[in-house]
């Protein structure tokens, strides 16, 4: 089932609605069009325990400087000083964090408004929104049209699929932003909640998150997570790359990565030890940024009014690698003119 309601109107008149897709099982995810943001994910058992993070009006979404829920683009992640070689061609896009783009720049696709352009109620409910980003968007080349597609089928599972051409040779690297708290979005910080992420590697960075082109392996060291293991465990080991962002807030090098990206595999499983309840990501992206949440403020005032504070969620956050553009190394964010660009992350939820 989907049901649409109004969220609230823009500064500039335009309407953004909120999308529900209620699977056969009772859980329910409302999608926003604002920034194709999950704003509330709803399990179907007594207490209806929402384990997103987010905020109940427009304004607060056109406030927020952390994420919550959403889509982020065109480049997910850091650019470094926003430059970057195309061909040859040098072009500098919006700088908004410590010099360097983070999350596609300041007016990223986070807070544009998408247009619905399909739902489906079966075999299971599902909306696509498309965004059209325009040649020159935030310094990057290029008309981009992208779509991305929810739906919530009957295995608990939130399927996500974008898809992206440009009419001009560009970089895409989209990600989905929310932040998880299994015990439920107001039941406060995730410590206790233990993560397990399917990478022999990671990219260690800098102070402002740029990756020095390592790719360094996670044997023997704090960034070993192939086993479930405390989130509070793990942020409080002694390392370098640790404590310079206070947590973790690196981004992993997934194993069985398949440049084709036609299949998604199992990349990272969340546990609450006290519910027992999980949370498995698959994706086909060749990573994701692992964040605990440590830089999460109390304002704007979260749903229901929870005041959210560090620690109070995770995010999985499945991209190519940081500042690929300027690492020849790493799999390549390029999309050409005419290509089709096509992704799939999905999480689900087994009680
Ligand atoms: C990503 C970044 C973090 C932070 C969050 C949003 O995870 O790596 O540093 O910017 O997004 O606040």
């Amino acid at each position: 089932m989907l049901k649409t309601t109004t969220f609230g109107t823009m500064p500039d008149g335009q309407k953004v609605e909120a999308i529900t897709l209620v699977n056969s099982n009772g859980m329910q995810v409302t999608l926003l069009t604002l920034g194709a943001t999950i704003q509330k994910w709803c399990l179907a058992d007594a207490n209806h325990t929402d384990i997103v993070l987010g905020f109940d009006s427009l304004e607060d979404y056109l406030n927020d400087t952390a994420y919550l829920g959403r889509t982020v683009g065109r480049y997910a992640n850091r650019i470094a000083k926003g430059r970057f070689k195309l061909e040859g061609q040098p072009y500098q896009v919006s700088v908004n964090l410590q010099g360097n783009a983070l999350h596609g720049g300041s007016q990223g696709f986070h807070n544009r408004v998408w247009r619905v352009i399909d739902t489906q109620q079966s075999p299971s409910p599902a909306v696509t929104l498309q965004l059209i980003s325009e040649d020159g968007d935030q310094g990057f080349p290029g008309t981009l049209t992208v779509t991305v597609q929810v739906s919530l089928d009957d295995t608990d599972t939130l399927n996500i699929e974008y898809r992206a051409s440009s009419d001009k040779d560009t970089v895409f690297n989209p990600t989905q932003h929310s932040y998880f708290n299994l015990a439920g979005h107001d039941s406060g910080e995730v410590l206790n909640q233990h993560l397990q992420v399917l990478a022999s590697h990671y990219t260690p960075a800098d102070e402002s998150g740029i990756p020095s082109g390592e790719i360094r392996a996670v044997h023997g060291n704090a960034f070993d997570l192939t086993q479930l293991r405390p989130i509070g465990e793990i942020n409080q080991q002694d390392d370098p790359q640790l404590r310079q962002t206070q947590g973790l807030d690196h981004n992993f090098c997934l194993d069985g990565f398949d440049e084709s990206q036609t299949q998604s595999r199992l990349v990272a499983v969340a546990m609450e030890p006290v519910s027992g309840r999980k949370l498995l990501t698959r994706t086909s992206m060749p990573g994701a940024q692992i964040y605990t949440g440590n830089f999460l403020g109390a304002t704007p005032v979260g749903k229901k009014g929870v005041r959210y504070g560090a620690y109070h969620g995770f995010c999985i956050e499945s991209q190519f690698y940081p500042d690929s553009p300027n690492q020849p190394t790493f799999p390549s964010t390029m999309l050409r003119k005419g290509e089709h660009f096509h992704s799939l992350t999905s999480y689900q939820v087994v009680e």
